[in-house]
Order: structure tokens, then C-alpha cells, then sequence
């Protein structure tokens, strides 16, 4: 794989950081501490492109490749971890999931709204009793000739609250076991459709992190996305390149962490020097940026295969698995850089690691990525 950067890639990557500069940063300690989603932010994402990357141009997209994604996904997360969830969520699992695997009606009416940013959406596959264990899942969708009847539960939906189109994932037939299951979309304005309560989390607090009930709610089969039974599958591949999102953000918590440690450390004097002075933290830096540009290496790798229509389900678990515990030990590191001064919120490391800890969990936790690389180890 060639790792050189091209000029387009420099010049998202310059336009992210950027933007997460002058954008993101004013209000991002706010926004977390009120629980506030980035709505204005997410706009201005939008117009520039960042909702919808990779999608065709002839889309509303921006028809670029996944490292530049990747690439993009760092700087928003440097920065403002709630707002690239909204980002990567978008971009992979919507948006993606719909050209991939969409009809050309439903990539009219829906995809070309989506990847501009004028309505973003959310992807429902986690229940109250089907978390890692995708399979059992409690929603049914029954087949009424042209329709779908849907009734269940939805749990911890990222964009819950802020979305206007939902991927469903649901039991259309529960002997068929996952190939029982589809993927339908489903409008807010649906009757039947409720949003529940917001969660209140450790970290990517401004997220708009929702349960969602169906009651009857009525979704035609022409908002059924691939062959009926194909659900779980569809599940499975976008959460794929799922995972390559996901892998960049907690890339970028990391990589944003270690330059706020590196700047406090240069600016801050203990025992008559600055502490990069020391060499106990020098060793930590060292550390920190092998660690960062280990985990960037993993990413662009999944990137890079997937740009090539090769496999990349393995690197994209081994990307999301590495870079998710390198997002913790460097946030906690930056903290210790810190000392006093990390465990409060004007410093912003604290909110860091506190966002850190969802990149283990969400799209897989960490020992589900396991199973997946394992998998395909063994076979
Ligand atoms: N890619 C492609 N296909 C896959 C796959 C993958 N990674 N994993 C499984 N499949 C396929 C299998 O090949 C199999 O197909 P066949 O029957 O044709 O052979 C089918 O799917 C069923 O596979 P398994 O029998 O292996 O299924 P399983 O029940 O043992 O579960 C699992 C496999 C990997 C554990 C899966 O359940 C899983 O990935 N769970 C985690 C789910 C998850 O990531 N949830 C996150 C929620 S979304 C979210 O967090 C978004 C957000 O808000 C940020």
C-alpha cells in the first residue's frame, strides 16, 4: 500500500481541521456539559461536503475515496467527538448502505438529501436484548402484502432525535433465523413512530443518543432495502465500513488529545523547566505518537482495501479494535501530562477520555471485533 498522501487528500484533510478549528471548537466544553447537539455545525458539515463523502457525485455527494474519509473523520474528532459520530454514522452506515445496496428510487428520494446534509439519518439495529448478539432481534416487521408492519424497541440510536430517515433492522421471519431478518427505511412522520428518551452518557455528550418505538407503523416494500431476508447481511456490511469511521474518530480523540498534551506541555514550567523538558515525559509523548501513528496506519489500511473492492471486514475490526484502546491509553496519558489541570473541563482531555470509551463499545464493542478478526483467522 502506498501511505503518501495525495494533493486532494491534503486538502480535506486541511479543510477539516480547519473548519473543527474555527467551528468546532468555539462551544464544544458547552455543548458537552448541556447535552446540546451540534445542529448548526452539522449544517455548515453538510455544505461542505463532509456528510456525505463518498457517495456519487451524481448523488449530491462528494464522490470521494474512503481514506480521505478517514482522513476528514480524524480532525472532526480532534476536536468534537459528538459531532463526527453524526458524521460517521452518516456517511457509513447510511448513506453508503443505501448506494450500495438501495434501489434507484430509494437513492432519489432519499440518498441525495442525506449525503448534502439536509436531513441526516440514523441506522436501528441495537434492542434492549440485542446488543452484540445482532441476530435476536425482538422488532418484527410482518409482511402485509405491500406493506411491512413494524412493532419494537430500538436502543442507544445515534442522531435518534435529529434524523428524518431511519434504517430498521427486523424479524420479518424468526424461523429463518438471520435470513429472516430485513432492513427497511423508515420516515420520521410515520404514524406509530415515537421517539423515546435521551440517554445521558459518559461521553459524546451533545450526541442525540435516543430509544425509538414502533407501534403498527406501516413501511412499504418499496422501502425494503436489498432481497427480502437480506437484513442481517446488510447489517453486517455496512458495519464493516462502519468500523473504519469509528476507527478514524477514536484515531482522532487520540491524535487531538496528544496535541493538546504536547502544546500544555511546551507552554507549562515544573522544576525550573518546561515539563517537555522532562524526560518522564518526553518517554510519555513518544509513546503517545507511536501509539497514534500505528493506529493511523491501521486505518488507512482498511481504507485504502476498501477503495480497492477488496476485503477489508478483518482490518476494518483490527483498525476499529487497536485504535479504540489507543484512544484510551493516550486520552489517560494526555490527563497525566495534565496533572491537576487534565481533570477539569476547561482543558479539555478530560471530555476526551470521557469520549474515548464509546469508541470500545458502539459498532461492535471490542471483543466483538475480536470474533470477527478471529473468524477469518481460523477459516
Ligand atoms: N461481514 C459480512 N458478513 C458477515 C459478517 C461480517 N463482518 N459477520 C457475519 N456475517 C455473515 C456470515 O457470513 C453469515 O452468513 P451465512 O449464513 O451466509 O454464512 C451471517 O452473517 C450470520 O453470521 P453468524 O452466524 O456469524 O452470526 P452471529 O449471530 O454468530 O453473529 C457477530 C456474528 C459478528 C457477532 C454479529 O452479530 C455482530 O457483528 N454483532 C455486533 C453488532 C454491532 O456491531 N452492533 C452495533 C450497533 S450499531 C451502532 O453502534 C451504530 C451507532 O449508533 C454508532
Amino acid at each position: 500500500m502506498n501511505f503518501t498522501l495525495t494533493e486532494e487528500h491534503i486538502a480535506v484533510q486541511e479543510a477539516a481541521r480547519e473548519f473543527a478549528q474555527k467551528e468546532l471548537l468555539p462551544g464544544v466544553i458547552e455543548r458537552d456539559e448541556e447535552q446540546r447537539f451540534p445542529k448548526e455545525q452539522i449544517r455548515q458539515m453538510g455544505e461542505l461536503g463532509f456528510m456525505g463523502m463518498m457517495v456519487d457525485p451524481k448523488h449530491g455527494g462528494g464522490g470521494m475515496d474512503t481514506k480521505s474519509y478517514v482522513l476528514a473523520m480524524e480532525e472532526i474528532s480532534k476536536i468534537d467527538a459528538s459531532a463526527s459520530v453524526c458524521m460517521s454514522v452518516n456517511n457509513s452506515l447510511v448513506c453508503w448502505g443505501i448506494e450500495q445496496y438501495g434501489t434507484e428510487e430509494q437513492k432519489e428520494k432519499y440518498l441525495s438529501r442525506l449525503a448534502t446534509g439536509e436531513i441526516i439519518g440514523a441506522f436501528c439495529l441495537s434492542e434492549p436484548e440485542a446488543g452484540s448478539d445482532a441476530t435476536s432481534q425482538k422488532t418484527t416487521a410482518i409482511d402485509q402484502g405491500d406493506h411491512y408492519l413494524l412493532n419494537g424497541t430500538k436502543n442507544w440510536i445515534t442522531n435518534g432525535n435529529s434524523s428524518s430517515v431511519y434504517i430498521v433492522i427486523a424479524q420479518t421471519d424468526s424461523e429463518k433465523g438471520h435470513r429472516g431478518i430485513n432492513a427497511l427505511i423508515v420516515e420520521r412522520e410515520s404514524e406509530g413512530f415515537v421517539v423515546g428518551k435521551k440517554e445521558n452518557k459518559m461521553g459524546i455528550r451533545a450526541s442525540d443518543t435516543h430509544s425509538l418505538m414502533f407501534t403498527d407503523v406501516k413501511v412499504p416494500k418499496a422501502n425494503r432495502i436489498g432481497e427480502d431476508g437480506f437484513g442481517f447481511k446488510f447489517a453486517m456490511s455496512v458495519l464493516n465500513g462502519g468500523r473504519i469511521g469509528i476507527a478514524a474518530q477514536a484515531l482522532g480523540i487520540a491524535s487531538g488529545a496528544y496535541e493538546f498534551a504536547l502544546q500544555y506541555a511546551q507552554e507549562r514550567k515544573a522544576f525550573g523547566k518546561e515539563l517537555v523538558q522532562h524526560q518522564g515525559i518526553q518517554f510519555k509523548l513518544a509513546d503517545m505518537a507511536t501509539q497514534i501513528e500505528a493506529a493511523r496506519l491501521l486505518c488507512l489500511q482498511a481504507a485504502d482495501l476498501k477503495d480497492q473492492g477488496l476485503p477489508y471486514a478483518k482490518q476494518s475490526a483490527m483498525a476499529k479494535l487497536f485504535a479504540s484502546q489507543v484512544a484510551m491509553d493516550v486520552t489517560t496519558e494526555a490527563v497525566q501530562v495534565h496533572g491537576g489541570y487534565g481533570y477539569v473541563k476547561e482543558y479539555h482531555v478530560e471530555r476526551l477520555m470521557r469520549d474515548a470509551k464509546i469508541t470500545q463499545i458502539y459498532e461492535g464493542t471490542s471483543e466483538i471485533q475480536k470474533i470477527v478478526i478471529s473468524r477469518e483467522l481460523i477459516q
